[in-house]
């Protein structure tokens, strides 16, 4: 790579020679049981499949040649994403027949790759990060590889990321109870085309425990980049609600979300009730009903959903054609497509509810007044 190339300032009209790579083949587990009829990527997030969230960015940076680097529920991407040519893009697709890891899901789109750098992304990431800028840091610092860092409260759950005074990538600890420092794995990397060749082929790797360490131990030039823009990993129940959550108050930036946005945000078709109270970033899908007085505090309302008069739902997820009925509390919950809850219900503290699963009227209670 040039400098000239990627140091332009993002013009819609003329491209960058970047190569974009989107994970999106793994099986969400801790989603489930959301994820066993939809992939992680293509959950309704502010009204649109959260992949599009990120495909957006990836295009107002100036990138516009995409590979999805797809495995579980491959099918399902490219029916609505097509070509890309919808959102400016060239999407291509390349499908694991087993699934490789994300060190494999790279190496495996090789021969797709048109362009000497590349942007590998975690698909469920939300963030704000200047891409840009990561491009720039990689090209300055004469680098093989850059990551996109982040410090957060609690590492465990990420790749713990130490560097040097100059920026240089120290160690890659992946999901550490004993994490060495707070700044870790943001799940966007800058490869040098040559270095993806070098990942073992038709094998599953894992770029986090094996190609990260093997190049820091073979003195490769890997780097980072640190920002502290908006960033969150979409991959949990409790993320998820936030991260929408954030989306439809405009605290995490999306450039595929125009206009206004505010406490709760109503698809069309869905009808709401006098007196029913949307709040704290609610988003409610396409036909869905919401009965009078229903309270509906971070709730993400999938398409065709039912939350019946009275009934609470906070910071929790209500699948697909799910019905909460009349006076159910579901509070931290995850209820699955098609599932359908009893009045009276009570539903707290990370209960998940699998598909078209009926529970009767004043089934479940976590209290005894009432
Ligand atoms: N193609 C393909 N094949 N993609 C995969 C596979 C696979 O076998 N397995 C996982 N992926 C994709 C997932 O769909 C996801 O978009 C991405 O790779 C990362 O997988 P996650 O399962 O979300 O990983 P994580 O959240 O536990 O940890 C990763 O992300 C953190 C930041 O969000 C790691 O990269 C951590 O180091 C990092 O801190
Ligand atoms: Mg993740």
């Amino acid at each position: 790579m040039t400098g000239s190339e990627v140091s332009t300032p993002a013009d819609p009209a003329t491209p960058l020679p970047v190569q974009a790579v989107v994970l999106v083949g793994g099986q969400g587990t801790r989603l489930r049981p959301l994820t066993l009829s939809t992939p992680k990527p293509m959950l309704p997030t502010a009204g649109l499949p959260f992949l599009q969230h990120l495909l957006s960015r990836i295009r107002s940076a100036g990138i516009t040649d995409v590979i999805l680097s797809t495995s579980y529920k491959a099918s399902v991407f490219e029916e609505y994403f097509g070509d890309g040519s919808k959102l400016g893009l060239s999407i291509q697709y390349v499908t694991e027949s087993e699934p490789l890891g994300t060190g494999g899901g790279i190496r495996n789109v090789y021969d797709s790759i048109k362009h000497d750098t590349v942007m590998v992304f975690n698909g469920d990431v939300l963030s704000g990060c200047d891409l840009g800028a990561v491009l720039r840091t990689h090209e300055e610092n004469d680098a093989d590889v850059t990551l996109h860092l982040v410090r957060v409260g609690d590492p465990r759950a990420y790749g713990s990321v130490p560097t040097d005074d100059e920026g240089r990538v120290t160690a890659f600890i992946e999901k550490t109870q004993d994490p060495p420092t707070d700044q870790i794995n943001a799940g966007t990397y800058v490869f040098d085309k040559s270095i993806i060749e070098q990942i073992p082929a038709d094998t599953a790797v894992s770029v986090e425990r094996q190609v990260f360490p093997t190049l820091l131990r073979n003195g490769n030039r890997v780097y980072g980049y640190v920002d502290a823009t908006y960033w969150r990993d979409m991959g949990t129940p409790e993320d998820f609600v936030r991260g929408s959550a954030d989306l439809v108050r405009g605290i995490a930036p999306s450039p595929a979300l125009s206009g206004h946005r505010g406490e709760s945000l109503v698809h069309e078709g869905a009808g709401v009730a006098p007196g029913a109270l949307l709040i704290g970033g609610t988003v409610v899908g396409r036909g869905a009903e919401i009965g009078a007085r229903a309270r509906l505090d971070g709730a993400v309302v999938f398409d065709g959903a039912v939350i019946e008069a009275g009934a609470v739902v906070e910071r929790s997820i209500v699948g697909f054609g799910a019905r909460i009925g009349p006076r159910a509390l579901i509070r931290d919950g995850v209820i699955a497509d098609g599932a359908d809850i009893g009045a009276r219900c009570e539903l707290l503290r990370g209960a998940r509810v699998w598909p078209g699963v009926e529970i009767p009227d004043g089934g479940i209670r976590y209290s005894t007044d009432v």
